[in-house]
């Protein structure tokens, strides 16, 4: 199907439709189609339904990369019968992605019911709707994410319980997985309010940028393509399967494992100063690793404290 615009639909392998970026020469939610991953990934693997239920009061997800908007209407869907209230606030620096989808519901079909919500967003970028049982606020923020993040405007932003984080990949958009985004998005977190954060990356140098931030870092669970994905917290009990020493000694020998520092795509091994960051940080402390993994599964190399 070819469209006016920078943005085409294609078809997956599973038969699923998802929006493509010309420009980019990538595919949303390439795996298993923008319903599915955004289920698996964004919904199910960080309990955002659970974790809202067990809330006393208002839960903010950060939707970082709107793009077409299929992780934020999942989300939504699947919150239908969560009494609390939900502070949905997405970011994106293009409104395009979102127009053409919308204009392509039929065939991506996860629009089904909230056609009027997003086009209420585009037009006033915020709505306040019943989604079900629950009240929704939906904010827009539109503008560079880093260039946000290190403005005022991030400092009056509701802080998140949960962060989905689903930009191009760093190859193409490595402005958006640099060091200081991540560490300007830890210094936004509440330390009061336990924050997770999924993300489809695996990728050594993401990881080792999470974990220079403060934030605690572990694989997250496959999804279509990709054997494994990353998921990160605040909080270590947040993080299912932490990442371990085995996981530093690779990362030790990887040439791919410096984070960007510049929104530049290079691949680099570790400099000194950055592993030496990293065996300070609590997750690599034998206590806390060894908690966590006798919790959920046998770690392969036993930190040394244990
Ligand atoms: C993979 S798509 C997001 C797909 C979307 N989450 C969905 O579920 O449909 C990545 C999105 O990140 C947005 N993005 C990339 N760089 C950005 C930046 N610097 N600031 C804000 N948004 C950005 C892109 O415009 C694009 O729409």
């Amino acid at each position: 199907m070819s469209s006016p615009y920078a943005y085409k639909i294609v078809q997956l392998r599973n038969g699923s439709h998802s929006v493509h970026s010309v420009e980019h020469g990538e595919t949303m939610h390439p795996g298993l189609g923008p319903a599915e991953e955004a289920l698996e990934l964004y919904v199910r693997q960080p309990r955002l339904v659970e974790r809202q239920r067990e809330l006393d009061g208002e839960f903010v997800i950060w939707d970082v990369g709107l793009g077409a908007a299929a992780n934020a209407l999942t989300v939504l869907r699947a919150s239908r019968d969560v009494s609390n209230r939900l502070r949905l606030v997405s970011f994106e620096h293009t409104l395009e992605p979102l127009r053409f989808a919308l204009a392509s519901s039929q065939a991506l079909g996860y629009f089904d019911g909230y056609e009027l919500v997003v086009e209420r967003l585009l037009a006033e970028g915020r709505v306040e709707f019943q989604n079900g049982r629950q009240a929704v606020t939906w904010e827009l923020h539109v503008g560079d994410f880093p260039a946000l993040l290190r403005s005022a405007v991030a400092q009056q932003l509701a802080r998140p319980h949960a962060i989905i984080f689903d930009p191009w990949s760093p190859a193409k958009n490595p402005a958006m997985w640099c060091a200081p985004v991540f560490a300007g998005l830890f210094q936004l977190l509440d330390p009061s309010r336990p924050c997770v954060m999924p993300t489809y990356s695996r990728s050594t140098m993401l990881r080792v940028a999470l974990l220079l931030a403060g934030f605690y870092v572990g694989s997250g669970q496959a999804t279509g393509r990709k054997e494994e994905t990353t998921i990160a917290a605040n909080l270590l009990e947040l993080v299912p399967s932490p990442l371990g020493l085995d996981w530093l000694a690779r990362a030790q020998r990887s040439g791919s494992a410096e984070p960007l520092w510049e929104p530049v795509y290079r691949q680099a091994t570790l400099k000194p100063e950055t592993l030496e960051r990293m065996r300070q940080h609590p997750q690599f402390n034998g206590a806390a690793v060894c908690s966590v993994q006798e919790k959920n599964k046998p770690a392969t190399t036993q930190p040394r404290a244990c």
